[in-house]
């Protein structure tokens, strides 16, 4: 994996601890955001990554946090990007999936002519911890007749057993907690 990179997420993505609740350890990412240097180097890593995927139609960005790195991606990449989004904010026709949440539920939404049959797409989020949300986005994808051919996070919590849950399609992350 790409050095500098790693050197920027293990130096600049800030642990807050007991935060949202006690117990839990929340990977701040803001001041990584911050630094032109250390946010270009990893989305140089997630770029490359991607490229190691083969051909691509899209990026999939899911909100919020998965849109900050998605879409200069795909603007790397030089294909579309795909905003996945929270229930109730995309204005066209859209298709849904929920998913559980450690109290309740979450949808997360695409628009129906987003994606075209036979797409290869990759998804794009900061962080993956239980892997509902990639999960989710998977299947809004796969709904369309179209193809997740890899998943990309800049962290992975590995406690929290998300990268089995997307088996077998192929996980990047750049750093694992
Ligand atoms: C966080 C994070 C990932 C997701 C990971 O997003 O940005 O998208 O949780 O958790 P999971 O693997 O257990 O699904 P959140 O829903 O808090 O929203 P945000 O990106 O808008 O901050
Ligand atoms: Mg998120």
């Amino acid at each position: 994996m790409n050095d500098a990179a790693t050197r920027a997420i293990t130096g600049l993505v800030r642990p807050i601890e007991d935060w949202p609740e006690p117990g839990v350890t929340f990977r701040d990412i803001t001041p990584l955001l911050s630094d032109p240097a250390g946010f270009d180097a990893v989305l140089s890593a997630m770029a490359d990554a991607a490229r190691g995927l083969g051909q691509l139609d899209a990026v999939l960005g899911v909100e919020s946090r998965g849109f900050v790195l998605g879409a200069p991606m795909a603007r790397e990449l030089a294909v579309p990007f795909l905003p996945v989004r929270k229930e109730g904010k995309l204005p066209a026709e859209t298709r849904a999936a929920t998913y559980d949440l450690e109290y309740g539920t979450a949808t997360l939404e695409i628009h129906v002519d987003a994606l075209a049959p036979g797409a290869r797409v990759v998804v794009v989020d900061d962080v993956l911890a239980t892997g509902g949300t990639l999960t989710a986005t998977q299947s809004l994808v796969e709904e369309a007749g179209a193809t997740v051919v890899g998943h990309l996070v800049m962290i992975e919590i590995g406690a929290l057993g998300g990268r089995g849950r997307l088996e077998p399609t192929p996980l990047t992350a750049l750093h694992t907690y």
